[in-house]
């Protein structure tokens, strides 16, 4: 039997089409951190990470990247395994029966506040996503999309400790509380050297921003 290869690849852009339009009207009540561009970006990273490490398919590797904040339960109506069970069906009405229920549980195991983890964590989209995914919070990027989620949550852009020393809940506290622990949680050795100069913005900011909200007492570093 002869393979039609231009028939394969035109199956995956239109396999990725359809994967588009169902993760665009999934998110679009999501705030515009979480935005479409988010996901490109994501994208963009997680293929330049493989493009070094060569560690997954790109296929599936962008399929998951495109389709990995379709179940976000912070801005879902519905129940998050509703949400992953209808990704699930999209994979399976699109030829991917076989790929399906890896590719859904690498895309559960993304989330940072994922704490249920199962199946294989050594997946290597999961691993390359994961990164892509983080490198996307910190770095200027990352400053401007917690501002904006702060804003969207009407949260306090920074409140000074008190006496205790403990920080109350606060957009530069999410600097502390997660942004700042990324780069010791990439998986992949591109990634952990993407993200060295993406902290040391962070770094910058921080310092800046210290030295700006109080100009007499100088440049006091919390962490
Ligand atoms: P994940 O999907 O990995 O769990 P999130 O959905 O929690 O990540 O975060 C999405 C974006 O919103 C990130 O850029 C993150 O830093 C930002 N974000 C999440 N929670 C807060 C918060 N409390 N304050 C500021 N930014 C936040
Ligand atoms: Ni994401």
């Amino acid at each position: 039997m002869q393979v039609d290869y231009k028939e394969i690849i035109m199956d995956k852009q239109k396999v990725i089409r359809n994967a588009e339009d169902f993760a665009k009207e999934r998110m679009k009540n999501y705030d515009s951190g979480h935005d479409w561009w988010h996901i490109e970006r994501v994208r963009k990273t997680a293929a330049c990470i493989n493009s070094e490490e060569h560690l997954a398919d790109p296929f599936l590797l962008d399929l998951a990247a495109i389709l990995h904040d379709a179940a976000d339960f912070k801005f879902l109506k519905t129940e998050p395994e509703k949400a992953y069970a209808s990704m699930t069906e999209l994979l399976n009405e699109n030829g991917l029966k076989a790929e399906s229920k890896t590719l859904t549980e690498a895309i559960k195991n993304v989330s940072f506040s994922n704490k249920k983890r199962t199946g294989n964590l050594n997946d290597p989209v999961l691993l390359i996503l994961q990164d892509a995914d983080r490198l996307d919070a910190i770095g200027a990027m990352g400053v401007a999309r917690a501002f904006n989620y702060g804003g969207f949550r009407n949260n306090a852009i920074y409140i000074p400790p008190d006496e205790t020393g403990i920080l109350a809940p606060s957009t530069i506290g999410h600097f502390y509380e997660k942004l700042l622990k990324l780069k010791d949680l990439m998986n992949t050795s591109t990634g952990k050297r993407m993200a060295e100069d993406r902290h040391a913005f962070l770094e910058r900011f921080l310092y800046q921003f210290y030295s700006e909200w109080d100009p007499q007492s100088g440049k006091e570093f919390i962490y």
